[in-house]
């Protein structure tokens, strides 16, 4: 028994479809010995995975990054994960795809013919409630701990756990990390500032994992028309904001209205927080 979980909702675990509470790995399972793996999480409503094939791309992404070669093709990805989204019976959901280079005894090199595990599940989707959407979230400034391959959705997160948890302990949300003194993103999401009525974020770089909304962002606010613009942000650009926001499969686009204790802007989710919120949830009716 698992808790805090449905143990009787199905999983895929490589190539069979068993119950969560009996899915088992191997002790010596490289995720588990090394966190050598890779994942993505595509969320959905109404049983429609949203931006499935971005999702998809960026997981093949990920495996080619660290050299993790899979039987899967495209279309196999997405029969399991419709497949997975039909049989849970659920309407809004998180997929979550994990993929380790597999069972082998422990030597840090990669092991010879042996093959990736795969697992997928999925599970209830809560979505950002009434709430948050209008009061925002807090955050605090915190120094980027983690490695320089950010851009890889590795499944070695104890930069970004340890970072989460250091909010948690400081009574806010989230944190915005810097590096060298320029924005990079929060734990397990995209950061956005918006000034004088521009959105600005980082430039993708191997400093941030390139957020699926961070392509979408783009495309609202071109729909929008709100100027965008991708370029270095300081901690001081980011001090001085009008609004904050921060985006993520799960949080989907969200305002910050308190940072390091002080309010953003007035301290009220802003108004091109309001034009991108609503075309958010413009892209979602459509699925
Ligand atoms: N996290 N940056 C980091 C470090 C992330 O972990 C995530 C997503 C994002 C936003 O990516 P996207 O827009 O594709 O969700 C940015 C997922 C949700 C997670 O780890 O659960």
């Amino acid at each position: 028994m698992i808790p805090n979980v449905d143990n009787d909702s199905l999983v895929y675990l490589n190539g069979e479809l068993v119950r969560l509470g009996d899915a088992k790995v191997s002790v010596l399972d490289r995720g588990f010995i090394f966190g050598d793996g890779v994942y993505d999480v595509v969320p959905a409503y109404g049983g429609k995975p949203f931006r499935m094939s971005e999702h998809l791309a960026r997981l093949e992404r990920s495996m080619a990054a660290i050299s993790i070669q899979c039987d899967l093709q495209r279309s196999d990805w997405e029969h399991i994960v419709l497949d997975l989204i039909e049989r849970s019976g659920l309407g809004d959901c998180v997929v979550y795809i994990q993929v380790t280079r597999g069972v082998a005894k422990r030597d840090h090199g990669f092991p010879q013919g042996v093959k990736p595990t795969i697992f997928c599940m999925v599970s209830p989707f809560k979505r950002p409630d009434a709430a948050m959407r209008e009061q925002g979230l807090s955050a605090i400034g915190k120094t980027d701990e983690r490695w320089l391959h950010c851009d890889i959705k590795s499944i070695s997160l104890l930069g970004n756990v340890l970072a989460r948890q250091a909010a948690l302990e400081a009574g806010v949300d989230d944190v915005i990390q810097f590096r060298n003194g320029c924005l990079t993103e929060g734990s397990a999401a995209n950061v956005w500032v918006v000034k004088n009525g521009v959105l600005l974020a980082p430039p993708r770089s191997k400093l941030i994992l390139e957020g699926i909304r961070y392509g979408l962002m783009e495309e609202l606010a071109e729909r929008c028309g709100v100027p965008f613009e991708a370029r270095p942000i300081t901690e001081a650009e980011v001090l001085a904001a009008d609004e904050l926001l921060l985006t993520s499969a799960t949080k989907e686009v969200l305002p910050i209205t308190r940072y390091n204790g002080q309010p953003v802007g007035d301290g009220r989710p802003g108004p091109v927080y309001a034009r991108l919120r609503a075309a958010y949830d413009t892209a979602i009716a459509a699925l």
